[in-house]
């Protein structure tokens, strides 16, 4: 007997996904459309220009994704939709459409957090389901550091008291002149730059919390841009050193709640977790204290709708969904 099919749609940014999953996680299709392209021109993300593309994507991804699967309406289990956070008209497209599907076809619908997604992505397709670990979710939005008991169970033990990391690199992207969003071109630019050129600060490195900071890396960059003759001549540096200053904040503090909560498993997840640096310091790191790493592929850390199946499946084996009356929340917390 198959396992029961969940269809989930995510659209709580920029970014229109739909995905069949059989639970808990075997993808029968992943279809995304990205909006990137309508949005640079701005530099940011226009919620109204979002919403509206939303609205025109769904329906073919939603085509698209059953035959894919190689089925019909009918022949999906249970439907899930992002309910937050992320901006409300744009949320308000994928949830509405889920809870019409679900109310006409008679099957549960599950609201999901968006960032429960990103915490459990790097379980999917994995052996052994999800185990107790030490969390950092690092998105556009969010920066996390969370101790994950089980698929529900889990603790915050600390965030950014500012911008999260991946605004961060957005927004000192923007600073050099590169297209939004800013995380993927610094990361290629690093590559060729030398880590050590400038130095950057290294925000409450030391406090002995789990909060992060990086608001003022973008006033250091703007000082140290003011003191360059030809900053042009200098990008691969300062993608260099700008990036080495976030990924040694994020291993030094996540490795040291990960010795103190003594764990054995870190586990990475959101956009910046594609970051090839931040990957490779991870990777030594938790070799030198042999501690496992698990960071799902990067199709799955971007925002997409396996993840949201996924957390939707795990509430579904618990019996658990939602009612068709409870809204989204543009605010909604993890934990
Ligand atoms: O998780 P995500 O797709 O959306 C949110 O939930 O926010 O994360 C998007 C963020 C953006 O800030 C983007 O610049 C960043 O992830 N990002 C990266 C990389 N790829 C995406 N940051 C650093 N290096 C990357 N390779
Ligand atoms: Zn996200």
């Amino acid at each position: 007997m198959p396992g029961l099919r969940i269809l989930a749609i995510e659209t709580s940014c920029d970014e229109t996904a739909v995905a069949i999953v059989e639970d808990p996680d075997a993808v029968l299709a992943a279809r995304i459309s990205s909006q990137i392209h309508l949005h640079q021109p701005y530099g940011g993300i226009v919620p109204e220009v979002a919403s509206r593309n939303h609205n025109l994507a769904l329906p073919p991804l939603l085509l698209g994704a059953l035959e894919d699967a190689g089925l019909r309406i009918g022949d999906i289990d249970a439907f899930a939709a992002t309910a937050g956070p992320g901006l409300a008209s744009s949320l308000l497209i994928g949830n509405t459409t889920a809870k019409t599907l679900a109310l006409s076809s008679g099957r549960p619908f599950l609201a999901v957090n968006h960032l429960e997604g990103h915490l459990l992505s790097p379980f999917i397709g994995q052996p052994g389901g999800i185990r107790p670990c030490l969390a950092l979710v690092v998105s556009g939005g969010h920066t996390l550091l969370l101790q994950l008991r089980s698929a529900e169970n889990y603790i915050l033990l600390g965030q950014t008291r500012d911008d999260a990391a991946g605004e961060a690199f957005d927004k000192v992207a923007k600073m050099l002149g590169l297209p939004y969003p800013g995380g993927p071109e610094i990361d290629r630019l690093a590559r060729g730059g030398n880590p050590a050129a400038y130095h950057f600060p290294r925000s409450m490195i030391d406090s002995q919390n789990d909060e992060f900071s990086f608001s003022g890396l973008k006033t250091a960059m703007l000082y140290t841009l003011r003191k360059i003759n030809n900053p042009k001549s200098q990008m691969e540096n300062l993608c260099a050193s700008f990036q080495e200053a976030v990924v040694e904040v994020l291993v030094t503090k996540t490795l040291r709640a990960t010795r103190r909560l003594e764990q054995r498993l870190v586990t990475l997840s959101g956009g910046v977790s594609c970051n090839s640096r931040l990957r490779e310091a991870f990777a030594d790191a938790c070799q030198r204290e042999n501690i496992e790493l698990r960071i799902a592929p990067p199709e799955l850390c971007t925002d997409n709708a396996v993840m949201i199946a996924f957390a939707a499946s795990q509430k579904l084996a618990r019996g658990r969904c939602s009612p068709l009356s409870e809204d989204i929340d543009p605010n909604l917390a993890l934990a």
